[in-house]
């Protein structure tokens, strides 16, 4: 049976770089010897539009039922009231909670025609190859919220259990790299963050002796990922740590459109989506970077799907052509001139023609 993806393009460049990945996917195909169910569905903004609801029930069903989902981005102007009782962003929280997949794995890669792309100076970026591994399922995303006239609260709350599962990934992807793993918390302050690291400690002593743990506050990690990021090998983190610590890591790897990502269950299901969000700033005018969610469908073939050589030949397409000098808007530097969104969709899908 053809495995099922489920296609959730979102809102505001969502769209239009899932376009450009759906290309990817066809070439995939038209080389032969897979076949996929392609189903589409809808998610925020865009489904508030047509439903009244960020996360409609055929979005659950379509989530629950497909072995991997590949997702655009959330949210815009539109529906950013703070009054609002549907929001888009709680549909992308809600799907990621349905679908159970507590470990978000970023990638965080540098690449030499990308060096002058990022804030950095090159000699820091020789050799960075992170791999982010983000709690999403927990913490203060999903704590109990309470907001009168006055005062406003979130609860961050996390269980040994979700914090060893988690743990466990990342110590499973570092067996298969350099070894080390860097929790990230702020055990200094937080009675999570104090679990946290006990939980992590007693895993590691326990089940993964021959693995480097270190520890770090987040503000120091925050740091330390500008002035030494060629040193992390596997980085795991809670929630919300993560999500602020891997836009700031995208800029090693020259934009926030180049960087990937995988949130997985445990057991092969799957929700793959660039990190960035819906760009509301740049929608609509086809200069969004798709090299995110091509990358995205990547990781999709390989951990849900385990189609390892098509994955490894859609990044090998993406880092050539990024070679042969094409930029998006984004990772333009020194007087290129930018190509749009299809421009650089139509070249990754010709390398893979090739
Ligand atoms: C991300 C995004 C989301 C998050 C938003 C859109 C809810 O920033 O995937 O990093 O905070 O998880
Ligand atoms: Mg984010």
């Amino acid at each position: 049976m053809a495995a099922l993806i489920g296609v959730l393009p979102g809102d505001g460049i969502g769209t239009e770089v899932v376009d450009q990945a759906l290309r990817v996917i066809d070439a995939i195909v038209r080389r032969g010897g897979h076949a996929f169910e392609l189903r589409r569905g809808l998610i925020g903004g865009a489904a508030i539009d047509a439903t009244g609801k960020a996360f409609p029930a055929a979005t659950r069903q379509l989530a629950l039922q497909a072995d991997a989902v590949l997702l655009g981005a959330v949210g815009g102007p539109k529906w950013s009231d703070p009054a609002a009782r549907e929001r888009p962003e709680q549909g992308l929280l809600d799907l990621r909670a349905a679908m159970g997949v507590y470990a978000n794995v970023r990638p965080v890669r540098t690449h030499p025609s990308l060096y002058e792309a990022s804030p950095l100076k090159a000699d820091r970026l020789r050799g960075v190859d992170i791999l982010v591994i983000r709690e999403l399922t927990g913490g203060i995303y999903f704590g109990t919220k309470q907001r009168d006239a006055d005062s406003a609260s979130d609860l961050c709350s996390y269980t040994r259990a979700e914090i060893e599962r988690v743990l466990r990934v990342a110590a499973t992807m570092a067996r298969r790299r350099r070894g080390r793993v860097t929790s990230v918390d702020k055990a200094n302050v937080l009675e999570t963050s104090r679990l946290w690291r006990s939980v992590a400690n007693e895993l590691f002593a326990r089940e993964f002796p021959e693995l480097q743990l270190e520890h770090l506050l987040v503000d120091a990690a925050a740091m330390h990922l500008l002035s030494r990021p060629a040193d992390f090998d596997v980085m795991v983190t809670e929630n919300m740590f993560g999500d602020i610590l891997t836009d700031e890591a995208s800029m090693l790897a020259g934009s926030m459109g180049m960087l990937p990502s995988a949130s997985l269950d445990g057991q092969g299901r799957g929700l793959y989506e660039p990190i960035h969000g819906s760009a509301p700033d740049i929608a609509g005018q086809g200069i969004a970077n798709p090299c995110g969610t091509i990358l995205s469908v990547a990781l999709l073939l390989r951990h849900s799907l385990g189609l390892e050589a098509e994955a490894a030949r859609i990044e090998r397409a993406v880092y050539e052509v990024l070679d042969s000098g094409l930029r998006t808007r984004d990772i333009a530097t020194g007087g290129v001139a930018a190509v749009g969104t299809a421009a650089m969709g139509d070249a990754i899908v010709a390398r893979l023609n090739a």
